[in-house]
């Protein structure tokens, strides 16, 4: 029920699709939907080898097209090149994600300013930077009908204890969508994002439950449906908000989360965490 997939064949026929961090885990589901939907896709990050090796096995199982593009969203130069490597390839660009991350899980005091930075560069500076590479793209060659898609979290609005910097972050991307979706929206520019609960994946486990914290700490039980996100459901929503059936839809962040940031108290939270996880983060 979950897995099913929402939307009909030919939904993104004729789009081309720039995914960050599509080389693994969210970036990777959604993906493989928008090729499976008729969408050419490029996957970005930093790691080119995964990033071949996920566009060969997307587009052996869908049949579509995937260009694999290496470029570090913190770097404004490498932006811009992979922005051309795309356009090179498919002729135009129709929707930008900003999915690629960074985070950990850790007392604010005992981060250097450097690891504060590094999820700062990663979250915010390098959604900014796509967003303004393509969006000056866009509309220095009067071209219309384009969407941006960040994916943000629930603690975007409510904030979080001990993941500080990412909740920093995705605030001043969540701030963005809504700024641009009115600013932009005169040149034909939708902004929305995507607050997503929890989705297991590797990249987000290893880092908020390092160790063998994942068998301890069961995360479907501070959800109120009692269960984890499937990755199509999401697939689903990044399907519809990319595509023409959401044309009407600007600057909305939509929550996927089973109800989880409703029931959320942080304190409460972090306490049970803690005893759990035998964790002393006390001076
Ligand atoms: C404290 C840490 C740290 C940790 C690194 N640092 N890991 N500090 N706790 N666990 C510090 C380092 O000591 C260094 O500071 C600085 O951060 C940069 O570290 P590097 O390893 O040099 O950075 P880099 O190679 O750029 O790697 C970035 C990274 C890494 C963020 C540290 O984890 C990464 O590549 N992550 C990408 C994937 C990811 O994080 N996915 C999860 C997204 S999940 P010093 O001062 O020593 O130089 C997500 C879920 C949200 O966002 C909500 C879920 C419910
Ligand atoms: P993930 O697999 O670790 O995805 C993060 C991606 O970002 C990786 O592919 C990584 O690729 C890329 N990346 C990191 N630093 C980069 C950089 N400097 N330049 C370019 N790419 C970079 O984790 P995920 O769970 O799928 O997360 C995807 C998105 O969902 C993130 O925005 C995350 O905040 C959000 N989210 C996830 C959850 C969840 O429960 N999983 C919940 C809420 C929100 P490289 O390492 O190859 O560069």
């Amino acid at each position: 029920m979950y897995t099913q997939k929402m939307l009909r064949d030919d939904a993104l026929k004729g789009k081309t699709i720039v995914v960050t961090g599509g080389g693994s885990g969210l970036g990777k589901a959604m993906t493989k939907y928008f090729m499976e939907l008729g969408a050419n896709v490029a996957i970005t990050s930093r790691d080119l080898e995964k990033l071949k090796n996920t566009a060969k096995e997307l587009e052996n199982e869908t049949g579509g097209n995937c260009l694999p593009l290496q470029c570090d969203v913190r770097h404004y130069e490498e932006v811009e090149k992979m922005l051309e490597g795309v356009i090179e390839k498919f002729g135009s660009v129709d929707v930008l994600l900003n999915n690629a991350a960074g985070n950990f899980i850790s007392p604010t005091e005992r981060l250097s300013a450097n690891a504060f930075d590094t999820i700062i560069d990663i979250v915010l500076k390098g959604s900014k930077n796509c967003t303004l590479a393509f969006g000056k793209h866009w509309i220095d060659k009067k071209e219309t009908n384009k969407t941006i898609l960040n994916i943000v979290t629930t603690y975007a609005w409510t904030g979080s204890a001990y993941v500080v910097p990412s909740a920093t972050a995705k605030a001043g991307v969540l701030a963005m969508t809504r700024s641009l979706a009115v600013e932009w929206a005169k040149y034909g520019i939708r902004s929305n994002a995507i607050a997503p609960g929890p989705f297991p994946t590797k990249g987000a486990w290893d880092r908020l439950l390092p160790g063998d914290l994942k068998e301890k700490f069961d995360l479907a039980k501070k959800v109120p449906l009692k269960r984890v996100g499937e990755h199509q459901e999401l697939a689903n929503l990044a399907a519809y908000l990319v595509s023409d059936f959401s044309a009407y839809v600007n600057g909305e962040v939509i929550t996927i989360d089973g109800g989880e940031w409703l029931v959320r108290d942080s304190s409460i939270y972090w306490k049970q965490f803690r005893r759990k996880c035998g964790i002393n983060w006390k001076r």
